[in-house]
């Protein structure tokens, strides 16, 4: 087992930020993209973060931050397909433990998926990739449920 470690990192601050940073931009496309800096950036030990969205039921790559990844993924494929197909978050400790975990960079060791649903509708996911074990906590998780509320409210 690995231990999760709270870290640092100001959540808060994040997701003012956030909040701030989209304020006044309606583009969907313009907010993903800084959205994916953002969180880059203010989190440690990422070495992903970004965004896939529905495109004739498969998820297609979209706005992200780190090394180039996969271009599509079917809903019954990796992480990102079973919170699309679940629309439950997934937060894994081990990406190997993962059966069908789809590396796209071989440094990554944990990821969270959140599912990105507006009007019922599953518009897509926003995917953060560690290279830390056990790295994302109850409270990154909730923060990224609440960032992916932020922008999918504009
Ligand atoms: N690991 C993901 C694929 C996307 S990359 O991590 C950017 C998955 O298993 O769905």
């Amino acid at each position: 087992m690995h231990e999760i470690h709270e870290r640092s990192d100001d959540h808060g601050l994040f997701l003012a930020q956030l909040q701030a940073l989209i304020e006044d931009e309606p583009d969907f496309l313009a907010n993903m993209a800084n959205t994916a800096s953002l969180i880059y950036h203010t989190f440690s030990e990422l070495n992903w973060a970004g965004f896939y969205l529905m495109k004739e039921n498969e998820l297609v790559l979209g706005p992200f931050m780190g090394k180039p990844a996969c271009t599509r993924i079917k809903l019954e494929n990796g992480v990102c397909g079973k919170a699309a197909r679940t629309r439950e978050v997934q937060n894994i400790a081990d990406v190997h433990t993962f059966e069908g975990h789809i590396a796209c960079d071989s440094a990554s060791n944990s990821e969270l998926v959140v599912p990105m649903v507006k009007n019922n509708e599953l518009i897509g996911v926003l995917d953060l990739d560690s290279v830390a074990f056990s790295r994302f906590s109850p409270l990154d998780q909730k923060t990224m449920i609440q960032a992916v509320s932020i922008i999918l409210s504009k």
